[in-house]
């Protein structure tokens, strides 16, 4: 029997990167997955491609949070696993944050991943497990990064104190950190593609494994904070960045 047999995953922003990955990675570890995400050619495409279900819901809405949960409740009554991974990333130069890109960054970050587990909460089951996707981020001080970093940092705080709350009803609450993971998260920046590239190889020579993540870098860890292997393991948070918060002085 695989490991996640006879669990329920709901996977946010499933539809692309990390997300998608995992998907794929928790339903080859036997789990029955449901993806969301907030275009629905995407969410079709993806569902399809992976054979799971896929549910469109904007996270920056929280009546479509609403919805999601009572289609999930009416599908499969109780969830086990829920993954929190639907994020953007909108780099502005401290002295250019705008108080609309400011909500629209938090509203999907932290707002919608903090409110994607309030309201999946009654549907949880006990023992269910929580990740939130975070970053590094949250304790760099990377240039154009202020609110995405804040985003990430207020996550992990809510991670840190919803695992002591929820450890009555044994649902563990962890956070995973990426460093740099090779996704199309870049290429929804406004970055030019010479930024782009720029901004690839500066990263990866600071990165001492010398490459970028990949999704499936990412699924696997998720996979195993899911299973009952972890069930010793709350209120965590996991660097997975080829060894780039070491931040050597030399390399
Ligand atoms: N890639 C990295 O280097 C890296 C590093 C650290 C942390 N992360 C975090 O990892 C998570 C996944 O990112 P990724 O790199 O896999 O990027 P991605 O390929 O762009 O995937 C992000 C997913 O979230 C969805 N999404 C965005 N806003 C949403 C909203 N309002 N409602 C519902 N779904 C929404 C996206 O939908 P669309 O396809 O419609 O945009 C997409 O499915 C994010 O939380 C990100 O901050 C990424």
């Amino acid at each position: 029997m695989s490991k996640l047999t006879g669990k329920v995953a709901i996977v946010t922003g499933g539809n692309s990167g990390i997300g998608y990955a995992t998907a794929k990675e928790l339903k080859n570890q036997g789990a029955t997955v449901v993806i969301t995400g907030r275009d629905s050619l995407k969410v079709v495409k993806a569902s399809q491609e992976l054979g799971v279900k896929g549910i469109v819901a904007d996270v920056k809405n929280l009546s479509a949070i609403d919805k999601l949960v009572e289609e999930v409740k009416k599908a499969y009554e109780k969830i086990d696993i829920l993954f929190v991974n639907a994020g953007i990333f909108q780099p502005a130069a401290v002295g250019q944050i705008s108080e609309e890109m400011f909500d629209y960054q938090m509203g999907i970050n932290f707002k919608g991943a903090l409110f994607t587990t309030e309201k999946f909460l009654p549907i949880l089951s006990d023992g269910a497990s929580i990740i939130n996707l975070s970053s590094i981020n949250a304790y760099t001080g990377m240039p154009n990064t202020a609110v995405y970093a804040a985003s990430k940092a207020a996550l992990n705080a809510y991670t840190r104190t919803a695992a002591t709350e929820l450890a009555p009803r044994k649902i563990r609450v962890n956070s995973v950190n990426p460093g740099p993971v090779s996704t199309p998260i870049f290429g929804k920046t406004l970055m030019k593609e010479e930024q782009l590239n720029g901004f690839a190889e500066a990263m990866q020579n600071r990165i001492p494994l010398k490459r970028f993540g990949q999704p499936e870098d990412i699924a696997k860890l998720v996979c195993f904070l899911a299973s009952d292997d972890a069930s010793f393991i709350t209120g965590s948070e996991y660097n997975i960045d080829g060894g780039i918060n070491i931040n050597p002085l030399l390399n």
